[in-house]
């Protein structure tokens, strides 16, 4: 189990992507069957990109690649960064196991270097990462430069309007500390035990619609996150998910 004491200051704490990195090989094995994500998160993102066949998609804070594949599976080119070296290794690995031809990029929004622009850029829980809001502006700023004129930018946040604090949702808990932190849990598929955590900020809507202005984002769009794949058997797990809405997605145009 990794854990973050959420009583350090900023200065004492390790980064978002430290301790991610940290956590690279625990993580990437938890978020390949991870229903939140590839129920809930990928389907969204999926659905709203459309027809991605021939168009170029950067993906910013990709993790270990695992929407990337299902991108460059649907045709599209694909680039993608990620600030913890651990976690694009797995990535490329991964891509030269499946013969995916995606190039990964260990890099921040504050050094990417991008080779071309982008028809699409997509994010999965990584703004709320940012450490404040001026970072959270860089992020927008970036991902801006990165895209061709009426590009949009889809990013799957810690919905701002969360409020249940302290139940199960899904496979997660969700705790909230002083300021806006929250922590997150990841439980196990098996027993329901902590396997990891991670500890990310709950922006609120202005703070988010404020940074995509000022970068120049002109359309802002929030929507709210339903699971594919729902049966008679799995209603249950999602019951929270649905009511209690943990993420929504904040789709920003140029
Ligand atoms: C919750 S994970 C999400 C990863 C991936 N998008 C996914 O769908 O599983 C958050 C990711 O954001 C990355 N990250 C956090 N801060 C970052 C930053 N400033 N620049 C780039 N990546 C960052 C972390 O390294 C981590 O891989």
């Amino acid at each position: 189990m990794t854990s973050e004491n959420p009583d350090l200051s900023q200065e004492q704490q390790p980064s978002a992507s430290d301790h991610y990195n940290a956590m690279s090989t625990e993580y990437a094995g938890y978020i390949e069957a991870d229903p939140i994500r590839n129920q809930l998160h990928y389907p969204h993102v999926l659905r709203s990109l459309g027809d991605v066949k021939g168009k170029s998609i950067l993906d910013v804070g990709c993790g270990n690649g695992r929407l990337d594949e299902i991108l460059a599976a649907r045709d599209a080119r694909v680039i993608a960064y990620d600030k913890a070296p651990n976690l694009i290794q797995i990535a490329r690995r991964q891509a030269e196991q499946s013969g995916s031809d995606i190039r990964y990029l260990v890099a921040d929004p504050t050094n990417i270097e991008l080779p071309e622009q982008f028809d699409a850029a997509v994010s999965v829980m990584v703004l709320p990462y940012a450490p404040d809001p001026h970072y959270l502006g860089t992020f927008f700023e970036s991902t801006n430069r990165a895209l061709k004129k009426d590009g949009s930018f889809i990013s799957v946040v810690l919905n701002p309007n969360f409020t249940a604090f302290d139940q199960l949702i899904a496979n997660r808990v969700f705790k909230r500390w002083g300021g806006n932190q929250v922590e997150v849990q990841f439980l196990s598929p098996k027993d329901g035990a902590m396997m990891m955590n991670a500890t990310l900020g709950q922006f609120n809507q202005e703070e988010y619609e404020a940074a995509a202005t000022r970068a120049g984002f002109s359309r802002i769009e929030w929507q709210l996150l339903m699971p594919i794949g729902e049966t008679e058997e799995n209603a249950g797990f999602w019951k929270a998910c649905k009511e209690l809405q943990p993420y929504s997605s904040l789709i920003v145009s140029r």
